[in-house]
Parts: structure tokens; C-alpha cells; sequence
């Protein structure tokens, strides 16, 4: 047991073991924004479950082609590609690519997302702009690209019950308002919306569309929230689990969620977030 305290509880972490209990046998799967931080762990975590898997990228190449090569030394298949997911040539480009390769997608995993934050009496077009494009823009770019592969190759029941799966990277933001972070929230708020939209209007076709919202996980995005212990311990007070969240956390319900084990489930949110939105400052207070 750490002796390591944590706002008065001993410190808390992760479970050791990655567990990843479903099959993806067969599934080619596609995830933006998977050359770090949550997009890597469910890139490798399809792979563990079986998927082969494109691993899109924008910038770091180097990181993709190692993610890539990890999945290789696991068995599986992969492919790394470049493509700005709020630019539609290049969204469409990267589908065809990855179609060539893999012969169809089984899943997608529109996970691309950046943070560009201001004070809203300072935040510019271009920073408003950029992240609508990237977070909101860019899951409507990859959400249809897949689906209408889903579409031209149809059903095959052999390899999965539904005929495509769907899955959006929201946040805790599509419910708690953010201050300095107006683009932020109201990306995520627009994709719980666009995402049970689609949800409905295709679930007669056996497409799910799900999303996961996370809290606080360790990753590049919000680095400054935890690499310190002080402002660790003041992260503390808004997550009532009392430990921050890994990747992979993440990753091991991305996989079930996008696996047949899940398949009565469409147009939902499942939050992960240590609790983040139980409300905290109310166990004590109110
Ligand atoms: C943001 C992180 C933040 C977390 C909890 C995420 O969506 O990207 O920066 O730490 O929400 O507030």
C-alpha cells in the first residue's frame, strides 16, 4: 500500500494490468489523432483486442510510425497516415488509403482534439476557428467518411454483429462549463449532440455511434494539471476517485464499447472521469 498521501487518502493509482477482454478479430479499425496521449493507448488497446489499425496523424511522424510499429509487434497490422482531420481532401484521401490497404473499416474512432485557450474577451477567429475545425469539424469529416464505407460494403455478420462501429472522443466538457476554454466546451457540446443525431438517424443500418468522455488523464494536452505535485493535489479536488486517469483507462472501455460485447448500446456518453462530474464540491458543502 503507498504511504503517499493525496488531500488526506492515501495515494491511489491505476490498475497494473491492461485487460482487454474483447475480440476484435477482423475489425479494421481507424483512429485520429493516435500519435499520443489518448488516441495512442486506443490504437494499441483495438490492437491488443485484435483490430489492425490506421494510426492518423498530423506533425510528429516519427511517433505514428513507432505506435505503428508497436502494433506490429503485436500481430497485428498497421498504418500510419497524415491527414488534418478538419480539411475534408485530406480526410477523404486518408479513407481511401486505408481502404486500399485494409480492403474496409469496421471501426472508427474520431479522436482528434486540440486546445487553444484564451480569456473570451481575448480569444481570436483563429483560435475560436481552429478548435471547432479540428474537434467538431473534423469528427463530422471522419464520422461520414466511415459510414459511407460502412454503407458500400454492408453487413458481415461473421465478423461483427453491426455493421460499423462509431466512436467520438468527447470530454466532461460537453456538460461542465469551462471558463477560458469557450472553443474547447462548445466543441465537445456539439459533438454529444452530432453524435446521437447520427446515432438515431443510423441505427437502422446496425451503425452504433457512442462516445466516451473522459476527465483528467494524464496525456500532453493537460500536462500543466498534473506534472507538479501542487497542482496535482489541487486537480485532486475536482476528481472525487482521487487519482488522475491513465490512457489506457480509457482505451480498455473504447475497446468494449466498439466490440460486440456493447452491441445494444448507440447514442450513448459514458463518462470517465474519476467522478469529475459527481459534482465534488458538494460531498461537503450545499
Ligand atoms: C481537457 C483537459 C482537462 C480535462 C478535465 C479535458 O477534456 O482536454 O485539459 O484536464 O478535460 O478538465
Amino acid at each position: 500500500m503507498a504511504d503517499k498521501q493525496i488531500n488526506g487518502q492515501p495515494e491511489k493509482v491505476a490498475p497494473p494490468q491492461k485487460q482487454y477482454p474483447v475480440v476484435l478479430t477482423g475489425q479494421p479499425a481507424l483512429v485520429t489523432g493516435a500519435s499520443s496521449g489518448i488516441g495512442k493507448a486506443v490504437a494499441l488497446g483495438l490492437a491488443r483486442s485484435g483490430a489492425d489499425v490506421v494510426v492518423n496523424y498530423i506533425g510528429d511522424a516519427t511517433a505514428a510510425e513507432d505506435i505503428a510499429h508497436e502494433i506490429e509487434s503485436l500481430g497485428r497490422r498497421a498504418l500510419a497516415i497524415s491527414a488534418d482531420v478538419s480539411k475534408e481532401d485530406e480526410v477523404e484521401h486518408m479513407y481511401a488509403q486505408a481502404i486500399q490497404h485494409f480492403g474496409t473499416l469496421h471501426i472508427a474512432v474520431s479522436n482528434a482534439g486540440l486546445q487553444a485557450d484564451a480569456p473570451f474577451d481575448e480569444m481570436t477567429l483563429e483560435q475560436w476557428n481552429k478548435v471547432i475545425g479540428v474537434n467538431l469539424t473534423g469528427q463530422f469529416l471522419t464520422t461520414r467518411a466511415a459510414v459511407r464505407e460502412f454503407k458500400r460494403r454492408g453487413p458481415k455478420p461473421d465478423i461483427s454483429v453491426a455493421t460499423g462501429k462509431l466512436l467520438c472522443m468527447s470530454s466532461v466538457h460537453q456538460e461542465i462549463p469551462w471558463g477560458g476554454h469557450v472553443n474547447y466546451a462548445t466543441s465537445k457540446g456539439g459533438i454529444n449532440m452530432m453524435m446521437r443525431s447520427i446515432a438515431q438517424e443510423i441505427a437502422p443500418l446496425r451503425i452504433r455511434v457512442n462516445a466516451i468522455a473522459p476527465g483528467a488523464i494524464r496525456t500532453p494536452i493537460n500536462r500543466e494539471a498534473w506534472d507538479t505535485p501542487e497542482a496535482y493535489n489541487k486537480l485532486m479536488e475536482l476528481v472525487p476517485y482521487l487519482r488522475i486517469g491513465e490512457p489506457d483507462d480509457i482505451a480498455r472501455a473504447a475497446a468494449w464499447l466498439v466490440s460486440d460485447a456493447a452491441d445494444y448500446i448507440t447514442g450513448a456518453t459514458l463518462y470517465i472521469d474519476g467522478g469529475m462530474t459527481l459534482y465534488p464540491g458538494f460531498a461537503t458543502g450545499g
